[in-house]
């Protein structure tokens, strides 16, 4: 057994992130205020779109996407069931149906060929997964998006920092993008999302929906030259980020690139390691993702392995290693039974019997990585499970 616990996940908080909260603590703005309209700057520029809108979760932004984009009530959104409910629950939210499409079973993204077999007269809009930091093909989908005038709604909680074909996911969005900065993500604010568009349109009833439905720039009533005068033009969401989050979400933001190399240097030694060993197959990483965010690091344990997936979970907590299961279809679970008769998920049933997530993350240290590899390499050969 290894002396010290490796733990799934771990946020990279450094001198420069505590900092920034103190100062900002200290300035007596703690709500949305200059840090969060920063940050929100910083990060457009960062993806290449005309507007961010800062949020409290990744959740909050696709809720407030979908409903920006248009999809009412009764409406179909086609979407994978590979993903967290989030991407799920939101569709619900609006009171339009789910509709899963299977995925490639090698990369695990939804499976672009069969989007069309799925549209109907109700189809209203799209939200593809950049599942693990890998891209969707946008080409693609934009194209089958655009044929049958659909919204798309890209759920990006896992993709900042991948590029599509050179470009960064986010770059000249046609619909909406949001990301996720929870606690586990590569840019990590605690709680925390970023909705980015490049339609003014989206942008400006984002601004109000997430604030109550409060009339534009509701944030500075307090500040100097702010009004008391507000209306609100429709009934809202408490949804927006707050400063002592932005000023985490700036410093990360300034530091993602070195946190990045970080997790390069990792996958590269666990392709290295993991390679050759019969039964292991590592996540392929589709041919347009230019640059991967390598959130997760899935591996497939299939038939040919010793243990079954379960089996190695298990002897790897035994061992002090924290592994994960990224995900659950969201059709099995029982919020959504109702949905699963609609589908078959063959590849996506698959998927989810063999994956297992390896830490990953910018502190983890190399020795960690090679102690995971050598531990998954002696595993035992007689089974435990049934
Ligand atoms: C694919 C995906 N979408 C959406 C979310 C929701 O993000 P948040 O926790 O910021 O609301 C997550 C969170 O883990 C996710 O993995």
């Amino acid at each position: 057994m290894t002396d010290k616990f490796i733990p799934y996940c771990l946020p990279d908080i450094t001198e420069r992130e505590i900092k920034e909260v103190i100062e900002t603590l200290e300035s007596g703005w703690l709500a949305k205020g200059p840090k969060t309209i920063e940050f929100e700057e910083k990060f457009a520029k960062y993806v290449g779109a005309k507007y961010a809108v800062a949020m409290n979760s990744c959740t909050a932004a696709l809720h407030i996407a979908l409903i920006a984009g248009g999809v009412k009530p009764g409406d179909e959104v086609i979407t994978t069931s590979m993903t967290f409910a989030a991407s799920v629950n939101t569709i619900l939210h609006v009171g339009a149906t789910p509709v899963f499409v299977d995925i490639d079973p090698e990369t695990g993204l939804i499976d672009i060929d069969k989007i069309e077999e799925k549209i109907t007269e109700k189809t209203k809009a799209i939200v593809p997964v950049h599942y693990a930091g890998q891209a969707c093909d946008l080409d693609r989908l934009y194209e089958i998006a655009n044929k049958h005038n659909l919204f798309v709604s890209e759920d990006a909680a896992h993709a900042i920092y991948t590029e599509y074909k050179g470009k960064r996911i986010g770059y000249n969005p046609q619909g909406a993008v949001s990301y996720s900065f929870y606690a586990t993500k590569n840019l990590a604010t605690g709680e925390g999302g970023m909705l980015v568009t490049d339609s003014k349109e989206i942008a400006d009833r984002a601004r109000v929906l997430i604030t109550h439905g409060m009339s534009k720039n509701a944030w500075n009533r307090y500040g100097k030259g702010g009004s008391w005068m507000y209306d609100i033009e429709e009934p809202g969401y408490k949804y927006n980020m707050f400063d002592i989050q932005a000023a985490l979400g700036i410093t990360q933001l300034d530091r993602l690139e070195e946190m990045q190399e970080a997790r390069e240097n990792l996958v590269k030694l666990y392709l290295e390691g993991l390679a050759g060993i019969k039964g292991i197959e590592v996540q392929k990483v589709n041919d347009y993702t230019s640059k991967n965010a390598w959130h997760l690091f899935i591996i497939r344990v299939t038939e040919e392995f010793p243990l079954k997936r379960d089996e190695l979970i298990e002897y790897l907590a035994e061992n002090n290693i924290g592994t994960s299961v990224h995900f659950i279809p969201v059709h099995l679970m029982s919020a959504y039974k109702e949905y699963k008769e609609q589908s078959e998920l063959v590849n996506t049933e698959m998927w989810f019997n063999q994956i297992l997530s390896l830490p990953l993350y910018s502190t983890l240290e190399e020795a960690d990585v090679k102690t995971i590899i050598e531990k998954i390499k002696s595993v035992p050969t007689t089974k435990k499970l049934v």
